[in-house]
């Protein structure tokens, strides 16, 4: 970080709805002290998936979009990666920084490390122990091939270390936290989505599901549409809907039961921060929305099995429920609301102590 050191020419590649709030958080302060080269795979490409998010957390116009769009796993990051290595054979950067878990995580790791490009992987170490989900695999050879990781919690570090992987792993703390708290403000503000929908705080649900293995298992799917339904006899229940779970949902779900069930195109970051906060319960498969649910100290049901996030179980803040429609509603009608809250994700510093490391 001293100006007496040369400015290090960093290439950030995001892809997808939670790397492009991660980034927004990172990107503004990373940029005072190194020259930023931003890549957007197009991974994610609707208005509402990718667009909104650089308006209004004002993240900068990227300098390469890819344009990749969607495809089955081994396609879409084939295409990456030969368009990712041609980006950074042009741009030889002193480093790739890559966030989380998708498919743009993985290619943009590879591509950079095979190339002999140092890789920086924010969010190393998170672990469900599930290989069926795309998003571990990603993960696994992520940190096995990155050369920095910023790990979120300590017990991403402990995964790490039973991986054998010790070096270049730093705890910083969660970078999502501060695009959290700058969004909340913003929120408050200029986020009519309560009136719009009538609604109330702390007098409805929030719902959002996207997990492959939710949607694409027609039984699973069936179980936590029906789940909503029942809830929405009794409380409104909002769900922003991904596209994926819309087609899914055209082809197996049946909303005939429900009563007060807002099916919504997915909203935009400043609108879905006030939901979270004025929601009695969050009930979610998304790794972000259980991390924003334990900020904002509203109630999480997660719609699996297990998490990542462990330490918002052990706390008491979230309760894993998978797909199973009792559970679910009982949960969701009578939320755990613990009376402690330790800030275990530290994520107020993470974005200077990362940029303290990278630059
Ligand atoms: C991806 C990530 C997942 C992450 C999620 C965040 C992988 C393997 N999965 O899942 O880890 O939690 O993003 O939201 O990288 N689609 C559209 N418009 C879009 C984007 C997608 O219609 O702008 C539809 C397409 O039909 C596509 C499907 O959604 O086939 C799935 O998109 P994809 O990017 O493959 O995976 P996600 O489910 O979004
Ligand atoms: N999000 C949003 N609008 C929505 C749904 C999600 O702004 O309609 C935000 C959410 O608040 C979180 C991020 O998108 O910050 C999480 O994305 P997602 O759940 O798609 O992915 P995951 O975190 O599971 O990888």
């Amino acid at each position: 970080m001293s100006n007496l050191r040369k400015r290090k020419r960093i290439l950030t590649i995001v892809g997808a709805r939670p790397q492009f709030v991660k980034a927004a958080a990172v990107t503004r302060c990373l940029r005072l002290h190194a020259d930023e080269t931003l890549v957007h795979t197009g991974q994610h490409y609707d208005n509402n998936m990718s667009d909104v998010f650089f308006d209004e957390l004002g993240i900068p116009f990227p300098n390469y979009n890819l344009d990749i769009g969607s495809g089955l796993h081994g396609a879409q990051t084939g295409a990456m990666l030969k368009a990712l290595e041609e980006i950074l054979l042009k741009e030889t950067p002193d480093c790739v920084l890559v966030y989380g878990d998708t498919n743009s995580t993985l290619a943009g790791a590879l591509a950079a490390t095979k190339l002999h490009f140092p890789v920086a992987h924010v969010e190393a170490g998170l672990r469900s122990f599930n290989r069926w989900m795309p998003e571990e695999i990603n993960r696994v050879l992520t940190d096995h091939i990155a050369d920095t990781l910023f790990c979120p919690s300590e017990t991403a570090i402990t995964n790490l270390n039973n991986e054998g992987i010790f070096n270049g792993v730093h705890f910083i703390g969660d970078v999502m936290f501060e695009a959290l708290m700058d969004a909340r403000i913003k929120a408050e503000q200029y986020s009519t989505i309560l009136s719009q929908l009538h609604l109330e705080t702390g007098k409805f649900i929030l719902a959002t599901v996207h997990r492959a293995e939710n949607t694409d298992d027609p039984d699973k799917i069936k179980r936590l549409i029906k789940s909503l339904a029942i809830l929405s006899r009794q409380t409104p229940v909002v769900f922003p809907i991904h596209p994926r779970t819309k087609k899914q949902l055209m082809r197996e779900g049946s909303v005939d039961e429900a009563v007060n069930l807002h099916i919504l195109d997915p909203v935009g970051y400043l609108d879905m921060v006030h939901l979270e906060e004025s929601a009695s319960a969050i009930l979610t498969d998304s790794g972000g929305i259980q991390k924003e649910a334990f900020w904002l100290k509203v109630p999480c049901v997660t719609l699996r099995e297990e998490t990542e996030w462990v330490e918002t179980v052990q706390q008491g803040w979230n309760t894993l429920a998978g797909t199973d429609i009792d559970k679910i509603v009982q949960h969701a009608l009578q939320p755990s609301k613990p009376n402690h809250h330790l800030d275990v994700y530290k994520g107020e510093g993470s974005v200077r102590r990362l940029i303290e490391i990278l630059c």
